[in-house]
């Protein structure tokens, strides 16, 4: 197989090696002609009727996992009906749990608040909480090399080539040790808010926490990966963390087909 110029330098900025096997098995049948978007992987479209029910606890075959309506926002009136303006004040005066006292800065979100994509990650790290914009650090800017790969970005550009990146907490938790689970609770509502907001047309999941924020699942992210899951009408993929892929490289060319996945889920759904 010859592969175009434009092909090489998306495997490059992933990180991966034309040659490489795991590329030959696992992403070249997503990777488009040169000038086209990448096409889809050959993993099928979950059928609907695949469903896991999450929120009501049935038992999870990683399978499809649906959430018709918002997890828990209801609940929280305040933060249902709020604007950005007061929803960025709420976030930045937020006091609900002990990362309020750590933390240098909230860490809010980035991107067009129109974007057609939707990114959300686990918590700020160090390099985040400093700077006050999520991704930033070593996995920001590997996040940042795969969207690029598929013309995506965070900066100025017409909303269907733009991503607004949130995480599930906006805090850093210290030493970067895991979220906790009242941590994730308190901080939910907001993420959820942001996702009402934005509308997204496709969300990526990175990570477990992710996972366990929006999907309220504790399935293995292996075993999400790789389908389209629907959250409130929307697409959904999970994948992996940036920053498990920077640790576990091998897995980039998963991680990359489930972007593949993410814009055909996109096309798809909008065709
Ligand atoms: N990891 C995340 O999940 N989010 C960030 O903002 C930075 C690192």
């Amino acid at each position: 197989m010859r592969w175009t110029e434009r092909q090489q330098r998306q495997l490059h900025a992933m990180g991966l090696r034309p040659w490489g096997p795991a590329v030959r098995a696992s992403i070249a049948p997503v990777i488009a002609e040169a000038g086209e978007a990448p096409e889809a992987t050959q993993q099928p479209v979950v059928a609907a009727t695949a469903v896991t029910a999450a929120r009501t606890g049935a038992p999870s075959t990683g399978a499809e996992v649906r959430v018709e309506s918002l997890p828990r926002v209801e609940a929280d009136a305040g933060i249902a009906s709020m604007g950005w303006t007061e929803l960025a004040r709420a976030v930045s005066n937020c006091q609900l749990c002990g990362l309020a006292g750590t933390r240098t800065q909230p860490v809010f979100g980035v991107g067009n608040p129109q974007a057609h994509w939707m990114i959300v990650g686990e918590a700020p790290g160090e390099q985040e909480d400093l700077r006050g914009e999520p991704f930033v650090g070593a996995a920001g800017q590997l996040l940042d090399q795969m969207l690029a790969a598929l013309g995506l970005s965070r900066e100025a550009g017409p909303p269907q080539r733009q991503v607004y990146i949130a995480n599930t907490l906006k805090c850093r938790p210290p030493r970067n040790r895991n979220p906790e689970p009242v941590e994730l609770q308190q901080c939910q509502p907001y993420l959820l808010r942001q996702v009402e907001l934005v509308q997204p047309r496709v969300m990526l999941a990175m990570g477990r926490f992710a996972v366990q924020s929006l999907l309220e699942s504790t399935e293995p992210v292996g075993r999400l990966r790789g389908r389209v899951h629907r959250w409130c009408g929307r697409p959904l993929i999970v994948t992996y963390h940036p920053a498990y892929l920077l640790r576990n490289p091998a897995d980039k060319a998963r991680a990359w087909a489930d972007l593949c996945l993410a814009a055909h889920a996109l096309r798809s759904d909008h065709a």
